[in-house]
């Protein structure tokens, strides 16, 4: 395994090249905000990958990191991994979509039954916003009602980004019918029901994303949407497959109304899930949710051969103990340096989050900027935390946590000297939104 220090790093001149190119005829130079320049620091990171193995991605110079990214989730069992790819090439070779159903269609929707806690029925999409939408859609049939509550992050849809700062293109009597919570807030909740007595259609939320929930919380949210007739719905795009086989769900043992399921669901390929209940789901029936690429066969394959390998083999397991090894350790280091206020690693082992605060608490991302500076040079590519994959090996982790020993006394003598700023090679990253 060649991962390179700075000395033996290759210049990222294909790289500069390419972003040139890409100004010109792509706007914000990728196809995902969370990929594109501003969130990465110009000069020291590359902005293009050009392959990826196991845990292990290789930028369009040949420097290779180790990648916590993961594609942003999807990849749970490794790039390129043998038994979920080989599934896609015997797919390939019968088609990759037909002209009626396929009974792949039918085969994962029995095994999402299977796994799902909340699932009775189950619809598939291409990307996690196209579930939420959906389950924003049924839900408002289902009750008659048009007011969405929601916490967390839900996709680009009208209904969610326009309740954010980045809502250019939102008419403003979309964005008055949702309306954001705190996550873990229960009086929060409780409020916006007495704000919007009966017209509530649904609570959105992710149950397990940033910090960790307690089961009490999701147990009085539960309770209060079955209370006031309005559909709950876990947004597990994010911790569907990964802090459970079943989901969030499974583990805090809270049954939602409806699910969105995507991400780690097919080790990359695109699919997405909306399931639940029977009764709210039937109404698919006359609610348009319907688009060419629903019952893509490639996708469905490679979703069957991943849950596959994840009841096969200790995944969730493992990529539980990568995780808490990383997390656990990264705040050592940060409390040795003395910033573990500044610089911590929190949430679930499977997906942990990063905080840089500054001395009053707030957002710092000069901080997160010299992090990432720091790390990225040293063959680390992060952004966010730790989001694992089952190839994330021992060796993986020790070497990250040695990048992290010389990553973060960096870091801590920045800021005991003041000059954080000053020791950036580009500009600061920059916040993809904000909650207004
Ligand atoms: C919790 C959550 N829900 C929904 C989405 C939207 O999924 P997609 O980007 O696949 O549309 C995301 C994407 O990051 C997510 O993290």
């Amino acid at each position: 395994m060649v991962i390179w220090r700075e000395g033996g790093r290759r210049p990222l001149e294909r790289n500069r090249a390419l972003l040139e190119r890409a100004k010109r005829v792509v706007p914000v130079c990728s196809q995902t905000f969370s990929k594109c320049p501003t969130q990465f620091v110009e000069h020291v990171s590359p902005n293009f990958l050009e392959r990826g193995q196991g845990s292990h991605v290789w930028d369009v110079d040949g420097n290779e990191y180790i990648d916590y990214l993961m594609g942003l989730g999807p990849i749970i069992l490794g790039y390129a991994y043998p038994a979920v790819d080989e599934a896609v090439r015997e797919q390939l070779g019968k088609g990759s979509i037909l002209s009626l159903a396929h009974p792949l269609e039918v085969e994962v929707s029995e095994l999402i039954c299977e796994i799902v806690p909340c699932a009775e029925m189950v619809r598939f999409g291409k990307n996690g916003s196209d579930a939420t939408a959906a389950a924003v859609r049924v839900a408002r049939a289902y009750t008659g009602r048009d007011i969405i509550a929601c916490s967390g992050y839900h996709g680009w849809q009208d209904w969610y980004i326009g309740s954010t700062t980045r809502a250019a293109g939102v008419p403003e009597a979309v964005r008055e019918l949702t309306c954001a919570f705190e996550p873990g807030d229960i009086d929060a909740l409780h409020r916006l029901f007495r704000e919007y007595a009966g017209r509530i259609a649904a609570v959105v939320m992710e149950p397990a994303g940033g910090l960790e929930p307690s089961k009490e919380y999701l147990e009085k949210a539960r309770e209060l949407t079955a209370e006031q007739g309005a559909v709950l719905v876990f947004d597990e795009v994010v911790s569907g497959f990964r802090i459970a086989l079943g989901g969030a769900q499974e583990y805090f043992g809270v049954t939602p109304d409806l699910c969105a399921l995507g991400k780690a669901i097919a080790n990359g390929f695109p699919l997405a899930v909306i399931c639940g209940r029977a009764d709210i789901m039937s109404l698919f029936e006359e609610v348009f949710f319907s688009f060419t690429f629903g019952g893509e066969c490639l996708s469905l394959a490679a979703a069957k051969a991943t849950i596959a390998e994840l009841r096969r083999q200790d995944v969730i397991e493992h990529i539980w103990r990568q995780g808490e090894k990383l997390r656990d350790g990264l705040n050592e280091i940060s409390r040795e340096a003395g910033i573990e206020r500044n610089l911590y690693c929190y949430g679930m082992a499977p997906r942990t989050a990063m905080g840089f605060k500054d001395e009053r608490g707030a957002d710092w991302l000069e901080l997160r900027t010299l992090f990432q500076q720091e790390v990225v040079r040293r063959g680390v590519l992060q952004s966010y935390g730790h989001c694992v994959c089952h190839s994330h090996s021992d060796e993986d982790v020790q070497r990250t946590l040695d990048v992290y020993r010389e990553a973060i006394p960096i870091c801590a003598a920045a800021i005991r000297r003041g000059d954080v700023a000053e020791r950036l090679e580009g500009p600061v990253l920059e916040a993809i939104f904000r909650r207004p």
